[in-house]
């Protein structure tokens, strides 16, 4: 299987994520090793705050596109930008100063982790009043969220598409936030996941361990959908089912 991974900082010297080619080309390595063939590479958004414009990002994605390409002629990138939501981002979105997945109508929103749920429901409201498609990024982190399913329905009642970062899935029966995390990818509430590799250690784009448990609770079917045929649609700007 060639999966996906649409969450990560690889694109190098653009954000907190990776700080050179070198290390960029050492996680893409590590990608490769893990099954991952696709990537969208998902720089942060923060308003008024980003250290390049969508035209340059864009500039230094072909740049080290070519690169990898040298490298791997088999592993395919897009791009897209983390948005981290804040009043006004829709006027980016409009203005056209913010990337979306792949150029689609798909936006991956991250929020402060504090927020509240109406914030997170109004925001929701407004991308989808705009006309995008808001995949809410590590979805486990908010703490407005914590096991509250009728929370997740509602989310996705209005059109949101929740990612989980797959590290989240790791840890045993007493860690209450690794069962909250294995419950929503068990009910099937999740429909993306990504790496949000940062860096070479305790953030490192490695996939396998992680998708043993998924593989052994949700099944083969599950993976394929998450890993591989969501991300597809989303990246062709199609309805997810
Ligand atoms: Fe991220």
């Amino acid at each position: 299987m060639e999966y996906y991974d649409i969450h990560n900082h690889i694109l190098p010297g653009v954000d907190d994520g990776s700080q050179s080619l070198e290390e960029s080309m050492a996680m893409i390595d590590i990608a490769y090793r893990e099954g991952t063939r696709n990537l969208v590479l998902t720089p942060h958004y923060m308003r008024g705050r980003n250290k390049y414009t969508r035209e340059e990002l864009r500039g230094r994605f072909v740049d080290f596109q070519d690169k990898v390409r040298d490298k791997y002629p088999d592993i395919k990138l897009y791009l897209g930008n983390e948005i981290l939501y804040e009043e006004g981002v829709e006027e980016d979105l409009r203005a056209g100063l913010i990337q979306t997945m792949n150029d689609t109508k798909y936006v991956l929103v991250e929020f402060n982790i504090r927020i509240s749920y109406n914030q997170i429901y109004q925001a929701v409201r407004k991308l989808v009043g705009a006309r995008y498609r808001p995949i809410i990024a590590h979805v486990e982190r908010y703490r407005s969220l914590f096991k509250h399913v009728d929370r997740i329905e509602e989310l996705i009642g209005m059109e949101a598409a929740l990612q989980m970062n797959i590290s989240s899935v790791y840890g045993g029966l007493l860690d209450d936030d690794a069962r909250w995390c294995k419950k929503l990818v068990k009910e099937g509430y999740i429909s993306f996941f990504g790496t949000d590799a940062h860096d070479l250690e305790s953030r490192a784009p490695y996939i396998q361990d992680y998708l043993g448990w998924i593989r052994k609770k949700c099944g083969e079917e599950a993976i394929e959908e998450m890993f591989v045929t969501n991300p597809e649609k989303m990246l062709r700007n199609e309805y997810l089912e």
